[in-house]
């Protein structure tokens, strides 16, 4: 080969090895100064909260739970996912509370999470991580964002600035209306008794290859009771972690799996609208929960229950703060399992029977 014609070859890997590193910079957003990226988002987190080593950036206080789905048929005929034909699957999953402080104190209105891992019969797996609002506060990844930012509570009064949130629902006027939906949920005692909502919607695509819009609801078999409003002094840190625990020692704790089916005009990419109250609803199963650990020994502190980890049946639906997520969660899981672990603030000791 002539001397020319290797510096050419040289030179067309060089380009080659650039363009492929300017790539990777443009999608970490280091191109972009301005750009958010999932590790901006992660990085706001922890901005807000503080860091935690070794524990979730949001959700950081939880406990974590085991248990099966006993699917009842009823949604074979909505999605091909095998987790709908009748029987047994185990669930691991992992009960927390919104925030990134891992040692905050249990409050009533801190939004409670649910995070199911159902392990399928064929090897595959559906993760969900669900919530008990019945919308989500913002539409987008920025909107979150920005939002974390203007409810950061200010250095001296420790509460969300007043100027900087109304700022905030200014620019993004579709947050009115769903945080006064969430203001006027009613709120339950306990994790037992909270139902959980999927919020984002999602694709099931059933055995022919029809396609639906949905959602999903874990609603608690455990009767609704409001907050305890006894004035017997201040409640313990961990009390809501506390009860949940004391009832799953007592016995079983259930919920129904209920999918809620869009109709051709209902907004599948904002989770700031409810879908109207009178769309079909197919309780598909029962899930039930008969054992907790704490964070610190069981195996679901190392599950990341990203929303796109979906068995063939569950499609993503256009809803962008879908993709945000999944991407987000992976920023902080790979975060949190290459740090060293602070303890759990709900202890094995907690967890024992
Ligand atoms: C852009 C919007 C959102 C962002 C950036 C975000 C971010 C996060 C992050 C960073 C984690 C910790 C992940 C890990 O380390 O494993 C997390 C956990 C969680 N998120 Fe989100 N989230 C968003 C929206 C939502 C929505 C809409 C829901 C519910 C419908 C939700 C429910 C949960 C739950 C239940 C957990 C705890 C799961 C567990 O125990 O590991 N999040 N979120």
């Amino acid at each position: 080969m002539s001397r020319a014609n290797l510096i050419l070859r040289l030179m067309a890997i060089g380009a080659v090895i650039i363009g492929v590193a300017g790539l990777f910079a443009y999608a970490a957003g280091w191109l972009r100064p301005r750009a958010l990226t999932p590790a901006r988002i992660a990085d706001t987190f922890e901005l807000v909260s503080g860091l935690h080593p070794g524990v979730r950036r949001n959700h950081a206080k939880g406990v974590c739970v085991s248990g099966h789905f006993d699917s009842n048929g009823q949604g074979v005929a909505l999605s091909k996912a095998s987790i709908f034909q009748p029987g047994r699957t185990p669930v691991i999953g992992r009960f927390s509370l919104s925030g990134g402080q891992p040692y905050a104190a249990d409050a009533p209105d801190t939004v409670r999470g649910m995070g199911i891992l159902f392990k399928l019969r064929d090897g595959e797996e559906w993760r969900t991580a669900m919530i008990n609002l019945p919308v989500f506060p913002v539409r987008t990844p920025q909107a979150f964002n920005e939002q974390l930012l203007a409810t950061r509570p200010d250095r001296t009064t420790g509460k969300p600035d007043p100027a900087k949130v109304t700022a905030f629902v200014a620019r993004y006027p579709e947050s009115a209306p769903a945080m006064q939906l969430i203001r006027s949920r009613p709120i339950s005692s306990g994790f037992e008794n909270s139902t959980f909502n999927s919020v984002n919607a999602f694709r099931f695509i059933n055995a022919v290859g029809a396609r639906l819009s949905v959602r999903w609801s874990m609603v608690p078999a455990q009767p609704f009771a409001p907050p305890s409003t006894s004035d017997s002094g201040p409640a313990a840190k961990n009390y809501l972690f506390d009860a949940l625990i004391a009832s799953i020692h007592r016995r079983p704790l259930e919920w129904r799996l209920v999918v809620t089916i869009a109709q051709p005009h209902d907004p599948t990419d904002d989770a700031t609208i409810p879908w109207p109250a009178d769309r079909p609803h197919v309780d598909v199963g029962t899930l039930t929960i008969d054992r907790v650990e704490s964070d610190d020994t069981s195996p679901a502190r190392d599950i990341n229950f990203d929303p796109l980890l979906l068995p063939n049946g569950i499609a993503a639906s256009a809803d962008p703060l879908l993709s945000a997520r999944s991407a987000v969660y992976s920023q902080s899981f790979t975060r949190r399992e290459g740090e060293a672990k602070e303890p759990s603030a709900v202890s094995p000791a907690e967890t024992a029977r």
